[in-house]
C-alpha cells in the first residue's frame, strides 16, 4: 500500500497563528490531498510546543499558570486549522502524556548509547533561540534571529555528542541529494556541516526552568526545548512499538520554514540516527512571507491580520495564492492588493467564467444535460483534449517535487486555453443551424470534460471549489474519493447527466480602486465583444441584396416595420428600424440582410431575415451596396 506522512512544525503557543503558520500548514494539508488524490493512504500531523522558557514568560505576562496558558493558546491553534480547510489527522502537544513518556525513552536510550555526557560550559546563550550560540555564528556580535547580543551563561548541563555524526550526515546527504529540498536549502546545511558541529546542550537545570520535561536519568534538569519538539514527529505515531510509527516513518516528509533548518537539517538527523533511527524522506523548506502586519484594509476599512483575510475573500481563494504567489522555497511578498488581483484575475475571469460559460451553454442548448460526443472531433477539440492530457501530467510531476505553483501555472493554461476555444468555436454560432448540432454536442462535451478535470485538479488547493465544480457538473463521487487516476480520464462524464447552471464561482471584488475608474469611465460604446472566427463560420452566413417592395408600420408598435423583400424571391421580415427609417421612405430602397437566420416570430409576425444597420449613437444607418445590384446578390 502506498503511504504518506506528512508534518508541520510543532508552533509555539507564545504568538497566535499568523501567516506564516497558516502557510507552512496549508502547504502540508494540500500535499496531503494530493497524495489522497493519488490514491495513497495518509497521515498529516500539526501541533504546537508548549515547553521552554519563552513560554513560562508568557504565561508569566498574561498572570496565569503556565499549564493554563498553554492550554488556551494550544486551543486557538487547533480551532484556527479547519477554518481555513485543513483536515489534519493529528493535533500533538509537547504536554501530552504520551508525548513527555517517548521523548523519555528517547533520551534514555541516547543517554544508555553513550551519547549524552554531563559537563560544565560557559557560554553565549540567546533566550530567544532558547541555545548557546558560538562566537562565528554571531553576525556583529548579535544572535543573526534577534537581533539581539546573547548574554553570558554558565552552567553544568547534559550535552549530546552531535558532532559524532557530522561524518555521516555528510554522506547521507551526498548519498541522498532530495533529502533537503529545495536544493538551495541542502546547500546550505552542506556548508554549516563544512565547519566542525559542536556537541548540543540538551538540558537545562530545574531551579532555572521548570516548565519543561523531567530528564529520566536526572531529576534535577529538565530537557532542553529541540529534544523535546523534534520527537513529537516520532510520538504522535507511537513509536517506538505502534504500528502507525511502522507504516508511516520510512515516508515521512517533513514541512518547515527557513528559520527552523538547522535543527531540522543538523540536530534531527544526528539524534535519529544515535536512536536507531532511520532519517526521514525529505525535509521540504519554504522561505518567508514578508508582509505588513497592521496595514489597513482597503476595502473592509479596518486594520486586519492578513490571516483575517481569508474569511473575508473566502478560504479558498486565499489558499489559492498562498500556494500560486510563493515559489517554494523562495520569499514572497503578502499584500491584500495581490490577494484581490488574483482572485479577479485568475478566479473570477479565468475559472469562473470558463465554468459559468460552459454550465450557462449546456442549460441552453442541451437543457441542462450532459450531451455525447456527437461528431468526430476536429482538430480544435483534439487539442483541446491533448493540453488538458498534458496538463494533468505536468501537474502529476510537478506537486511531489513541491512545484505547487507551477502545477497551477499548467492548469491555468488549460483554462486559458479552454477559453480561447470557446471564442473560436462561438457555439453561439453553431446552435443557429440545426444541421450543427452534432458538432455543437462535441463542442459542449469537450468543454465538460477539461472542466471536469480543472474541478479535480483543484481539489487539494481549493477543496469546496472543487466540489461545488464537480456537484454542478453532476459527478456524483465526494471530493474525498477522488482519484486522479479514474477520475480525469478523458469523456467520464455521463451522458444526460443533469448539470446546474447556478451561481458564479468567484464573484469579482470590486476594489476602491476599480469603483473609481468605473465611475470615470465615460459610458463609451459598448466594447466589441466578437470573439475571432473562421472563414469557414463567415461562410456560413448568407448575406444578400434585397430591394424592398413593400413596408408598413407593425400596429401597437414603435420600432417595428413590416418589409416585403426582392431577393430573387420575396421575403417577409420585421426590423427594428421604423424610430430612424419611417415605412414611407423605405419603398424602393436596396438593403444588405442575412438570408439564412432562423425564421423568428416578432409582434407575432414571422421574420425571415435580418436587415442590416450600422449603430451610430441613437442613430441606425442602412448598409446599402455600391450602386445597383440585382436583387438576391450574394455578398461575400
Ligand atoms: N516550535 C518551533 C518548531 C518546532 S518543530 C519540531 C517553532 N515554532 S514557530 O511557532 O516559531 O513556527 C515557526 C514556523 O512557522 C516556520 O518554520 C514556518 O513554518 C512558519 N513561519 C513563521 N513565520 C513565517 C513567515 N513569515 N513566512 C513563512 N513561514 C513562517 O519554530
Amino acid at each position: 500500500m502506498n503511504r504518506f506522512y506528512v508534518t508541520t512544525p510543532i508552533y509555539y503557543v507564545n504568538a497566535e497563528p499568523h501567516i506564516g503558520h497558516a502557510y507552512t500548514t496549508i502547504v502540508a494539508d494540500v500535499m496531503n490531498r494530493f497524495h489522497k488524490l493519488m490514491g495513497f493512504t495518509t497521515f498529516f500531523l500539526t501541533g504546537t510546543d508548549e515547553h521552554g522558557d519563552k513560554i513560562a514568560q508568557a504565561a508569566q505576562a498574561a498572570g496565569i499558570e503556565p499549564k493554563a496558558y498553554v492550554d488556551r493558546m494550544s486551543g486557538i491553534f487547533r480551532q484556527t486549522w479547519p477554518k481555513l480547510n485543513i483536515e489534519n489527522d493529528k493535533f500533538i502537544r509537547t504536554t501530552d502524556s504520551e508525548h513527555v513518556k517517548v521523548v523519555q525513552y528517547v533520551l534514555q536510550k541516547v543517554f544508555d548509547a553513550g551519547e549524552i555526557y554531563f559537563s560544565a560550559y560557559k557560554g553565549l546563550y540567546c533566550v530567544g533561540c532558547e541555545r548557546f550560540y558560538a562566537e562565528r555564528e554571531l553576525v556583529d556580535g548579535k544572535c543573526p534571529d534577534h537581533d539581539r547580543p546573547p548574554v553570558e551563561r554558565e552552567e553544568a548541563n547534559y550535552f549530546f555528542r552531535m558532532s559524532k555524526y557530522q561524518d555521516w550526515l555528510i554522506g547521507h546527504l551526498e548519498a541522498n541529494p532530495g533529502c533537503i529540498r529545495p536544493e538551495r536549502y541542502r546547500n546550505e546545511v552542506v556548508s554549516f556541516l563544512r565547519e566542525p558541529l559542536e556537541d548540543l546542550c540538551i538540558s537545562r537545570p530545574v531551579e532555572r526552568l521548570a516548565w519543561g520535561i523531567p530528564l529520566p536519568f536526572d531529576k534535577n534538569y529538565v530537557t532542553y526545548v529541540w529534544f523535546d519538539a523534534l520527537i513529537n514527529y516520532l510520538s504522535a505515531i507511537d513509536y517506538p512499538d505502534g504500528e502507525l510509527y511502522r507504516d508511516l516513518w520510512p515516508v515521512v516528509q517533513h514541512f518547515i520554514g527557513k528559520d527552523i533548518l538547522k535543527p531540522h537539517g543538523i540536530y534531527w538527523p544526528a539524534m535519529l540516527k544515535a536512536a536507531g533511527i532511520s532519517m526521514y524522506r525529505h525535509l521540504n523548506v519554504h522561505g518567508y512571507w514578508r508582509t505588513d502586519e497592521g496595514k489597513m484594509s482597503k476595502s473592509h476599512g479596518t486594520v486586519v491580520r492578513p490571516l483575517d483575510l481569508a474569511p473575508l475573500y473566502g478560504l479558498d481563494a486565499f489558499r489559492y495564492f498562498l500556494l500560486r504567489e510563493m515559489a517554494f522555497g523562495l520569499d514572497a511578498n503578502f499584500s491584500e492588493e495581490a490577494l484581490v488581483q488574483r482572485i479577479n484575475a485568475d478566479l473570477a475571469n479565468d475559472l469562473g467564467n470558463l465554468f459559468s460559460r460552459t454550465l450557462a451553454m449546456t442549460a441552453r442548448y442541451f437543457d441542462e444535460k450532459t450531451p455525447p460526443f456527437g461528431s468526430e472531433p476536429d482538430s480544435m477539440d483534439i487539442a483541446l483534449r491533448e493540453k488538458t492530457e498534458d496538463t494533468i501530467s505536468q501537474y502529476r510531476e510537478e506537486i511531489p517535487r513541491l512545484g505547487f505553483h507551477k502545477a497551477l501555472t499548467a492548469v491555468w493554461e488549460c483554462i486559458g486555453a479552454a477559453n480561447k476555444y470557446i471564442d473560436y468555436v462561438a457555439p453561439w454560432n453553431l446552435a443557429k443551424d440545426a444541421r450543427l448540432f452534432p458538432r455543437l454536442q462535441t463542442v459542449m462535451r469537450t468543454l465538460l470534460e477539461v472542466n471536469k478535470v480543472v474541478g479535480v485538479l483543484v481539489c487539494p488547493f481549493m477543496p469546496s471549489t472543487s466540489a461545488k465544480m464537480l456537484e454542478r457538473l453532476g459527478v456524483e463521487k465526494k471530493t474525498a474519493d477522488l482519484r486522479l487516476a479514474e477520475d480525469t480520464v478523458w469523456g467520464s462524464l455521463k451522458e444526460g447527466t443533469r448539470v446546474i447552471k447556478g451561481e458564479s464561482l468567484f464573484p469579482r471584488v470590486e476594489t476602491d480602486k476599480a469603483k473609481e475608474k468605473k465611475k470615470m469611465e465615460v459610458p463609451a460604446s459598448p466594447a466589441p465583444e466578437a470573439p475571432v472566427i473562421d472563414m469557414e463560420v463567415f461562410r456560413q452566413v448568407d448575406l444578400r441584396v434585397g430591394l424592398i417592395k413593400k413596408a408598413e408600420k407593425v400596429p401597437k408598435s414603435e420600432k417595428l416595420v413590416k418589409l416585403i423583400v426582392d431577393i430573387g424571391e420575396e421575403r417577409q421580415i420585421v426590423a427594428g428600424i421604423a424610430k430612424t427609417h419611417p415605412p414611407e421612405t423605405l419603398v424602393g430602397r436596396q438593403v444588405v440582410l442575412v438570408a439564412n437566420l432562423k425564421p423568428v416570430k416578432l409582434m407575432g409576425i414571422e421574420s425571415h431575415g435580418m436587415i442590416l444597420a450600422a449603430v451610430d449613437g441613437q442613430e441606425l444607418r442602412l448598409v446599402v451596396p455600391e450602386g445597383n445590384v440585382t436583387p438576391g446578390g450574394k455578398i461575400s
